[in-house]
């Protein structure tokens, strides 16, 4: 919404489970938005479903750790991208070796959220199970063979949950 509202000339698309779309359409005529849409849509089969070059941008918020085929949406998520086309993901900062998240402030929680919501949500699926602590890690190694080639992590300063993958074809 934020970003429909800030570049009129642009469209933009969000896809969620049932659910979301809902609330999302709500929201967004209330705004008034008319270059906004919501479609229902299982991602799980993204890498073959995804239409080539159809996004410039695409962006994921805390969107990847409890889908059911985390690694296919990547797929199609580079092969929606136009060749100049950017991949913004947010996603929790964390390590993907619990033994280094030791100190992570706020990792009790997260631990907690993972096993009682994120992972839950994709084994319910029959899926992976990633959880909201897959961690920096595999984040790299799974956009990197979905064929992301330039990757660039970013932390916010007043941001201490969260990492920002700003990724290229
Ligand atoms: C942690 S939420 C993040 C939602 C939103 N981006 C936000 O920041 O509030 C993860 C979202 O992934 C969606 N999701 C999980 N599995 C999915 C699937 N197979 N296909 C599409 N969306 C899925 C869930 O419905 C949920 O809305």
């Amino acid at each position: 919404m934020a970003m429909a509202e800030r570049f009129p000339a642009s469209r933009f698309v969000g896809y969620d489970l049932r659910g979301g779309d809902r609330l999302g359409r709500s929201r967004a005529a209330e705004a008034g938005l008319s270059n906004l849409t919501f479609e229902v849509r299982d991602l799980s089969d993204f890498d073959v479903s995804a239409t080539p070059e159809a996004f410039e941008l695409v962006t994921t918020f805390d969107g990847i750790h409890d889908q059911a085929q985390p690694r296919r949406l990547l797929k199609g998520i580079r092969r929606s991208l136009t060749a100049e086309g950017i991949y913004l993901v947010q996603d929790i900062h964390a390590s993907s070796h619990h033994h280094l998240d030791r100190e992570h402030p706020l990792g009790a929680m997260l631990y907690a959220v993972s096993l009682s919501h994120c992972m839950t949500v994709s084994l319910a699926q029959g899926g992976e199970g990633l959880g909201t602590m897959w961690g920096r890690e595999r984040a790299l190694a799974y956009l990197e063979e979905a064929g992301f080639r330039d990757i660039r992590v970013h932390q916010l300063e007043h941001d201490i949950q969260n990492d920002y993958f700003v990724c290229r074809p």
